[in-house]
């Protein structure tokens, strides 16, 4: 059966001369035979044992914050080198953690991976960092109980930081935008059904119907 299935990892987020602590959602989509996944952040033991023996067709990042990024090439190399993908609009963020080792391919808006019998289909959302991506499927799909959304069954779209439970991702630092997070969550995510459920990059997931609304007093807040 295809599903969604959910770790959480520790580690470190470093941008602009600061370290924060920060804990990571990482999802794994397929089922019994073949997977994707999501983020794999800080680590690799603990991804690669859900795995297990499955094959990993692929690697998508949401984006290159060393958070989501840092220990992507140790778990591709542990699971047998599945294909890493991001939009090279990251790779100046990217760089700061990797000195000549890149992805293998460029994620443009629109592409799709098949696993498992759904399809995830990558949308371009900049404004958190200029390549950031939220991966959605529409096929509606059970949403493991840690992600805190009860037992909902939805179309489902992995926001990375683009948007979280409560608001826009954080466009505070380098290479960030708070005018372009905000156009991309009004023209493409927010477009999507309302019953998606939006599984993050960080903390507890939600829904496009109940952010929607909150969108005015975002952009009167400003931030
Ligand atoms: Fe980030």
């Amino acid at each position: 059966m295809t599903a969604i299935e959910h770790l959480v990892t520790s580690g470190t987020f470093s941008l602009d001369g600061g370290t924060w602590d920060v804990d990571n959602n990482v999802w794994i989509v397929g089922d019994d035979s073949e997977v994707i996944v999501i983020d794999p952040a800080h680590d690799v033991n603990a991804i690669a044992e859900k795995v297990g023996a499955r094959e990993v067709k692929a690697i998508l990042l949401t984006h290159g914050h060393d958070d989501h990024v840092g220990v992507v090439r140790d778990f591709a190399h542990r699971v047998g080198n599945p294909p890493v993908h991001l939009n090279p609009a990251d790779h100046v963020l990217w760089d700061m953690t990797y000195d000549s080792y890149r992805p293998d391919a460029e994620i443009s808006d629109g592409d799709t991976w098949n696993v498992g019998g759904v399809r995830v289909k990558a949308l371009h959302t900049p404004g958190h960092s200029p390549g950031s991506t939220c991966f959605f499927i529409e096929t509606g799909l059970p949403v493991p109980a840690s992600a805190g959304a009860g037992s909902a069954v939805g179309p489902v779209l992995f926001s990375g930081d683009t948007l979280f439970h409560g608001g826009p991702g954080a466009t505070g630092r380098s290479h960030s935008s708070f005018d372009t997070i905000i156009e991309s969550i009004r023209d493409v995510l927010f477009k999507l059904p309302a019953a998606t459920v939006v599984l993050t990059g960080h903390g507890p997931s939600t829904s496009i119907g109940s952010e929607a609304p909150s969108l005015e007093g975002w952009i009167k807040r400003g931030e």
